[in-house]
């Protein structure tokens, strides 16, 4: 059996502010999961480390850390496919402060989910007698979004979290989507109109990391581009990141390009003052370093051919 070192933060905050790495040798029985290496580490060789763990399956969303410094879930992962050079080093998950060991303080990601409101709010005026059904159609717009266990990963890896602590999150936003998208819920735009304040839906950057961690199909990423297109139907145009989509499409959709001087006045809003200061000193820079766009904006030749993909959009949507 292939003999592999876990080297593993430790940290216990109360009896000792320093973190270090411990290692454990654990020889690799065939097909373990990382979770059953973690028991048999605490059984027999250390029963001081903490992680959290239920139920084994990948159904509890408790066994989230981070491993070679990605999110996955431990009871999910055979330990075989982890090993990097003999070692397969384990952090708790990241953008969460550390309780203890593997062991994160969850509050915030909770606190997150309850600002969405996350339960369904159906018609009050309406009464069913049984319970409100729904056709399988209806069903699958928020079929993969059920399958999320709240286990965190995305949440651990969001790079926007890194830097802005109030961004709602992926799983956050997931959440909303799927109320946004339940047939049964009556306040659509209420919800929409919530998430497109600032932290929120626009936030996110697309990096994608969220979605890749996901150990079920929940795929956050995917889900907040339906709430982003849920936003635009709904005409909820009034913020930062719907006038860029708006901006976008008027630019290209009428020159072939994108009409970089035009994009972020645009996108601020043109009678914003103070967004329009906020992000002159960007713009004075560009200029100084000779990065600034021409004044003048022309279309590219085949621009016919721009203007016509959009047309039969439009015509597709319509
Ligand atoms: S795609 Fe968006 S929500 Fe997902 S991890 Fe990246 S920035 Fe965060
Ligand atoms: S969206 Fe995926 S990664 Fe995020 S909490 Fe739900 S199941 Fe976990
Ligand atoms: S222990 Fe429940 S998801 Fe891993």
């Amino acid at each position: 059996m292939e003999r592999v070192t876990f080297k593993i933060f430790r940290c216990d905050p109360e009896k000792d502010p320093m973190s270090r790495y411990q290692d454990y040798e654990v020889a690799l029985e065939p097909g373990i999961t990382l979770l059953n290496c973690l028991n048999k580490i605490k059984a027999e060789m250390d029963p001081t480390l903490t992680y959290r763990m239920s139920c084994g399956s990948a159904i509890c969303g408790s066994c989230a850390m981070r491993v070679n410094g990605h999110a996955l879930l431990a009871c999910k992962t055979q330990a075989s496919d982890l090993v990097k050079n003999g070692v397969i080093k384990i952090d708790p998950i990241g953008n969460m402060a550390v309780l203890k060991d593997l062991v994160v303080d969850l509050e915030p990601f909770w606190a997150s989910l309850r600002k969405v409101d996350p339960w369904l709010k159906p018609d009050s005026q309406d009464n069913p007698e049984k319970e409100r059904e729904q056709t399988p159609e209806q069903f699958n717009l928020i079929d993969d979004v059920t399958t999320c266990i709240l286990c965190g990963s995305c949440w651990s890896d969001c790079n926007i979290l890194e830097v802005d602590k109030k961004f709602l999150g992926p799983a956050t936003l997931a959440k909303a989507h799927r109320f946004i998208y339940d047939s049964r819920d009556a306040k659509t735009r209420e919800r929409v109109e919530s998430i497109s304040e600032k932290h929120a839906v626009w936030d996110c950057t697309h990096c994608g990391e969220c979605s890749t961690r996901c150990p079920t199909e929940t795929k956050p990423l995917s889900r907040i581009e339906e709430i982003r297109e849920a936003a635009m139907i709904a005409g909820v145009h009034n913020n930062n990141g719907a006038r860029h989509v708006l901006g976008f499409r008027e630019t290209v959709g009428k020159s072939g390009r994108l009409n970089e001087n035009y994009l972020p006045p645009r996108s601020v809003g043109f009678f914003n003052i103070p967004g329009l200061l906020d992000i002159m000193p960007v713009g004075l820079r560009m200029v100084m370093r000779g990065k600034a766009p021409p004044i003048i904006h022309h279309s590219i030749d085949k621009v016919g051919e721009v203007k016509s993909i959009f047309s039969r959009f439009d015509q597709y949507r319509k």
